[in-house]
């Protein structure tokens, strides 16, 4: 309980000398929100998203979940998606990863830890997809800080496929997507994909995950222009 009051007192003082410094801080802000970034990030304690960017209240609108994942099934992600571009009209959309990711390191490793298994079943592909790179990685920190990074660049190739963004960028090159890694030990932001505004910019992000994917013509199964295959013939 002794811990828990200190946040109540630290909150006190934070306020206090906030307003002492600008009696309007929080008039200002209480008004509206007009975030020029939505920030999406991991979960992870060590890596606050004010903090680590240098930011204020109003700033930054911000999602976080284990391994700073942008899956289209999931729906608060999506919705804070649409609601950073649709209505705040957001202009840079940032996924920041960080080295020592917790959920990386689960996701190389085959034990399994209950539910969160299923969400980190994305990085297991990311590795897949990378195979032949990250076996020639023979230090397993630098494999795991490695798999941060092709995972941003991952979800930042998830974000451009997203309807939202989809028809943001159909509007106009807005918002530009970029890609961090966050290094916790020396607490610097590296930039892994800057400026990202448009399908085939993002496409080239994932040509690394493309290159590993057997090229030539896609299986006949299920398509419905091949004779004897469309749902209509029966095939
Ligand atoms: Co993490």
């Amino acid at each position: 309980m002794e811990n828990f009051q200190k946040i109540i007192e630290n909150n006190r003082a934070w306020a206090a000398s906030m307003k002492a410094a600008d009696p309007e801080y929080f008039a200002k802000r209480a008004a509206r929100q007009e975030p020029l970034f939505l920030y999406i990030g991991c979960a992870d304690s060590r890596v606050p998203a004010n903090v680590v960017t240098g930011t204020e209240p109003g700033d930054l609108f911000v999602h976080r979940n284990i391994a700073n994942l942008v899956m289209p099934g999931d729906l608060n992600a999506m919705s804070v998606l649409q609601f950073a571009v649709e209505v705040l009209d957001v202009k840079h959309v940032i996924v920041t990863g960080h080295y020592g990711c917790g959920g990386v390191k689960a996701a190389m490793t085959g034990t399994s830890f209950g539910l969160v298994d299923h969400w980190l079943q994305p990085i297991r592909n990311v590795i897949r997809w990378n195979k032949p790179e990250l076996d020639a990685i023979p230090d397993e920190k630098t494999r795991s800080e490695r798999i941060v990074e092709l995972n941003v660049l991952e979800q930042i190739y998830h974000l451009s496929e997203t309807p939202v963004i989809q028809h943001a960028w159909a509007k106009g090159r807005r918002p530009l997507l970029h890609g961090l890694v966050y290094d916790i030990h020396e607490g610097l932001l590296r930039e892994m994909a800057t400026g990202i505004d448009s399908q085939e910019s993002a496409d080239a992000l994932a040509a690394r995950r493309l290159a590993g994917v057997p090229t030539g013509p896609p299986p006949l199964v299920g398509r419905l222009d091949s004779p004897g295959q469309s749902f209509a013939s029966g095939g």
